[in-house]
């Protein structure tokens, strides 16, 4: 997958950029506040129609843009695929109506016919490495499983699709845990439809996770081994909250050895039917203490995932070096399952990845990144290079969002 052409009109600090981009490795070099990360951001866009870091996506307009009515921000890009060169353009609009109340749109088009994010999803694939990232590791369950789904989603539409409306059963199922909870001795059977429901689509997405996180861990543990240069083991593990295998016993007195033990559980014999048929037996089996607490308390919105080296667990006892390196593999691993699902690597977005790491494991990176097939890098200090490895590569100066060759 190959970047050709960019443009940006009002986007974050960028008021007009129109770049046509080499091949290979790019490093994109300036001081603070001038537009790396801000660079990165928008060509992520492209793959996943929303922001890593803006809550909101009216953030992304430029701020003198505002005060216009429409403002309008735009990202526009010709990329090549295995297959063809296509076109993509993201048109992000804040309008005031009559009343003054901004009203926020987003189009998407692609090869200039407009799409749902749904189906243009999986058209151009990136893959984003932030260093505030590392809370994949270390913060909520939640973001780990924003994390895997974004993933997923770039190369699985069906499972996106899946996702949404599995979400959508889980919160018809919570507001009617709510009524049953206020009026006692109701029938439960009124629930049977929306068991069924996240039964069904719950196993596609335990069914998937299971695969996914198995060849992702597979894929992890090489990448973390050649840029760690040590003998250190490097896993990433599925908790389902529904586990098909079977509730895990952790001993409370033995937790940290229990821990990894049981996490060890094989579980991609298991076919998605036989999956369903108990994930259905169980959610009938919680009916109560669903009702008591007024949610669905098992599924796949619980699921957790954790990332071992040596068998420690890195969210709880990971040092910043460890969790760095991880996370550094964990995008490389990313970047070879898109390639292995999709058959094509996608554009890899590298912010401040040199940083912090020792000269060994610099040189070791930058030459792993000559196996992808397009590489954004950015630094404030170019120093961080090896003048060596920097054979080959393109540089680009950015100041104030103007990028200049050379
Ligand atoms: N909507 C916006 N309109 C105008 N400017 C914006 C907007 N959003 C962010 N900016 C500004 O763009 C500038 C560049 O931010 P960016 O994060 O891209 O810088 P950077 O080069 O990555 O810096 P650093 O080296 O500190 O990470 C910042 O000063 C930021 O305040
Ligand atoms: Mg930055």
């Amino acid at each position: 997958m190959q970047l050709k052409s960019l443009s940006l009109k009002n986007f974050r600090l960028f008021e007009s950029l129109n770049i046509t981009i080499p091949n290979k490795v790019l490093l994109v070099t300036g001081n603070n506040a001038q537009g790396k990360t801000s660079l990165l951001e928008a060509i992520y866009y492209l793959a996943t129609f929303s922001s890593f870091h803006a809550s909101m996506d009216r953030q992304l307009i430029r701020f003198d843009t505002l005060a216009l009515n429409p403002a309008v921000a735009h990202i526009k890009a010709d990329f090549e695929t295995n297959h063809a060169t296509r076109h993509l353009e993201i048109r992000l609009i804040v309008q005031q109506d009559r009343s003054g109340t901004p009203r926020y749109t987003k189009e998407i088009l692609l090869d200039t016919a407009k799409k749902k994010g749904t189906e243009a999803l999986g058209k151009f694939n990136a893959v984003l490495f932030l260093p505030e990232m590392t809370t994949i590791i270390d913060g909520s369950p939640e973001e780990r499983r924003r994390y895997i789904n974004m993933m997923v989603a770039q190369a699985n539409t069906i499972y996106i699709n899946t996702l949404g409306q599995y979400n959508k059963a889980v919160q018809q199922r919570n507001a009617l845990l709510k009524i049953l909870q206020e009026k006692k001795n109701s029938a439960t059977s009124q629930l049977d439809i929306w068991d069924e429901k996240m039964a069904k689509l719950g196993a596609r997405l335990i069914h998937e996770r299971i695969r996914v996180i198995d060849e992702l861990s597979i894929e992890a543990q090489f990448i973390h081994h050649e840029l760690s240069h040590t003998a250190d083991s490097f896993r990433i593990a599925y908790v389902p909250s529904f586990d098909p295998a079977g509730p895990q016993q952790v001993d409370n007195n033995h937790f940290f050895n229990a821990l990894q033990n049981d996490l060890h559980v094989a579980r991609g014999h298991y076919p998605l039917n036989d999956i369903e048929k108990r994930f259905l037996a169980t959610l009938q089996s919680h009916r109560k203490s669903d009702i008591r607490k007024g949610i669905s308390s098992i599924g796949p919105h619980r699921d957790e995932i954790r990332f071992f080296t040596n068998e420690t667990d890195l969210g709880i006892y990971g040092s910043r070096g460890q969790i760095r390196t991880a996370l550094i593999s964990l995008k490389f691993a990313e970047a070879q399952w898109l390639k292995a699902r999709t058959g094509q690597y996608p554009v890899m977005l590298l912010d401040e990845v040199l940083a912090e790491l020792d000269q060994q494991r610099r040189n070791d990176l930058v030459a792993f990144l000559q196996k992808g097939d397009q590489v954004f890098l950015t630094t404030t200090d170019l120093n961080l290079f090896d003048p060596a490895s920097l054979q080959g590569s393109h540089i680009w100066r950015i100041h104030g969002g103007i990028l200049t060759e050379g």
